[in-house]
């Protein structure tokens, strides 16, 4: 396993972590920060960092892996392309314009995103040139498998459809030709595979997955130069099981770079908003891609809030206790009874209360959105999905704690108007969350891809 003496190079980390994810994707209304500035951000890297791989240190050179002069170029060529791509969306947000020679399929407008040129250029970008090399290492099922159902399912469809389907498009044909490399294990299937049988609480102990996580990284940063050119801040992974952000707990700072997509996007337990990414939980219908689509139109939905769901963790505690089978309006309840149809419910509903469970995580927001119903967001500490690009203020609600007896007071307060600008920006938000075999651009496969993007975007690796 490669240890901590080979950070001993800095990683030329733009000052582009503010500015794609904080200024770029934020939007620039017409009293905005004014892109000059960003542009003279943009233009200026930290000079001091770029010679960070070869700086004069005696130290770096004895610790860095010589790079071929093959793979030198190789580097240089990549980084050229992420040049191109940086000034392509600079420029879409300067001008608001953008350029394409894509089919223009669909075209981000309107505001549910923080920035839609830079959004939209960026994924144009992202179409025309990123390649991903899926490390092939490893085997089925702890590797290049996973659960394509229920509510980790997100975890095995990324990995089925990148190894596979989407493949064509973003493979790279050789690894020295990809711009990011991706860890294709499932922390689903390992607990599911590796974590039996469970006797006592002893047998949760998460060495195992550490290990397995650990010697996976360890054969491919001794077999491929990659990880140590990077330090892994072009490795990533995908997983929505509860467990995943603790996969690299066993070294942190080894993996103080190393990209995780995760559906725990807890801030409080080490998610970095910067470095990782959001990704929702959705549940997966056995044989299907979505549940049914039962929304009503807007004059139709006679419930004011909703929710159904088992008492996990505190916050439905608190919610149960002040709302189970309470009140007309805010309709909760810890199980339906025959008869009463979920989605159709859901369908029927204004807004659809999304409490955190025992994790911040919940397949609900996603389901309030597939079916036309406003999310409301009951969390701590969540870094909510594809919030780089997405501005949630514009299609949910978001209710702290402290004031879940006010939900009802809260959500007869919002105007009509305003409610029915957020319904519409559910039924738009919708193809950034929906799963299709094959992925189509924009889709959610795309919105999770195009998050590792961003984040490579952010980097310069010296070269
Ligand atoms: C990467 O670094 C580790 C130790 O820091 C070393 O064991 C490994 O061989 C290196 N990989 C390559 C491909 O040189
Ligand atoms: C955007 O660019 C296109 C082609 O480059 C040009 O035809 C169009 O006028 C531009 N629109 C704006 C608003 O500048
Ligand atoms: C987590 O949430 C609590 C309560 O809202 C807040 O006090 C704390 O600052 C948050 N922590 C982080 C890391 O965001
Ligand atoms: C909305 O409700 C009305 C009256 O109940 C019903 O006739 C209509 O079919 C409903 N609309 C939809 C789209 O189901
Ligand atoms: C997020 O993590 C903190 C720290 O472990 C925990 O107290 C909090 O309950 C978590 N949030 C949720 C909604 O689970």
């Amino acid at each position: 396993m490669p240890n901590d003496s080979s950070k001993t190079y800095c990683l030329l980390r733009f000052p582009l972590v503010l500015l794609l994810l904080f200024l770029v994707f934020s939007s620039f209304p017409n009293t905005g920060s004014p892109p000059q500035h960003f542009f003279s951000i943009a233009l200026s890297p930290p000079f001091h960092h770029t010679n960070a791989l070869q700086s004069s240190s005696p130290s770096s050179s004895l610790y860095s892996p010589p790079i071929p002069i093959t793979k030198r170029s190789n580097l240089e060529k990549r980084e050229e392309e992420l040049r191109k791509a940086r000034t392509a969306i600079r420029r879409a947000v300067k001008f608001k314009n953008y350029t394409s020679n894509e089919d223009v399929t669909y075209i981000p407008t309107g505001q549910i995103y923080r920035n839609s040129f830079a959004f939209y250029q960026s994924h144009t970008e992202m179409m025309k040139r990123f390649k991903v090399w899926s490390y092939k290492e490893g085997e089925q099922p702890l590797v290049h498998d996973g659960p394509v159902n229920d509510i980790y399912g997100i975890e095995g469809q990324f990995i089925d459809e990148l190894g596979n389907v989407m493949g064509g498009r973003f493979s790279a044909g050789q690894p020295e030709e990809a711009h990011a490399f991706f860890l294709p294990f499932s922390v689903a299937n390992i607990v599911h595979y590796v974590y039996k049988p469970i006797t006592s609480s002893a047998d949760f102990n998460r060495d195992r997955l550490h290990r397995i996580f650990n010697d996976y990284v360890d054969v491919v940063a001794r077999k491929y130069p990659f990880w140590n050119q990077s330090n892994g801040a072009d490795h990533f992974m995908v997983s929505c099981h509860d467990w995943a952000p603790e996969v690299s707990d066993s070294k942190p700072e080894f993996f103080k770079d190393f990209i995780r997509g995760l559906c725990n996007a807890n801030t409080s337990e080490g998610f970095r908003p910067n470095i990782d990414f959001s990704i929702p939980e959705i549940n997966i219908p056995k044989g299907k891609l979505k549940p049914p689509f039962m929304g009503q139109p807007p004059e139709n939905r006679t419930i004011l809030a909703f929710f159904a769901g088992r008492a996990h963790g505190y916050i439905r505690e608190v919610l149960f206790n002040h709302w189970k089978g309470n009140d007309r309006d805010i309709q909760v309840y810890d199980g339906l009874t025959k008869g009463q149809n979920y989605h159709e419910l859901i369908g029927h509903s204004k807004f659809c209360l999304c409490p955190s469970g025992y994790e911040v995580a919940s397949p609900r927001e996603v389901e309030a959105i597939y079916s036309g119903c406003v999310p409301v967001v009951i969390s701590n500490n969540y870094s909510l999905p594809f919030s780089d690009v997405l501005d949630w203020s514009k299609f949910s609600v978001e209710i702290p704690i402290d004031k879940i007896s006010e939900i009802k007071r809260i959500l007869q307060k919002i105007p009509h108007d305003k409610y029915l600008r957020m319904y519409k920006n559910v039924m738009k938000v919708k193809r950034h969350f929906v799963v299709n075999r094959p992925a189509q651009p924009f889709d959610v496969i795309h919105m999770i891809l195009h998050s590792v993007w961003l984040r490579r975007l952010n980097i310069q690796l010296p070269s």
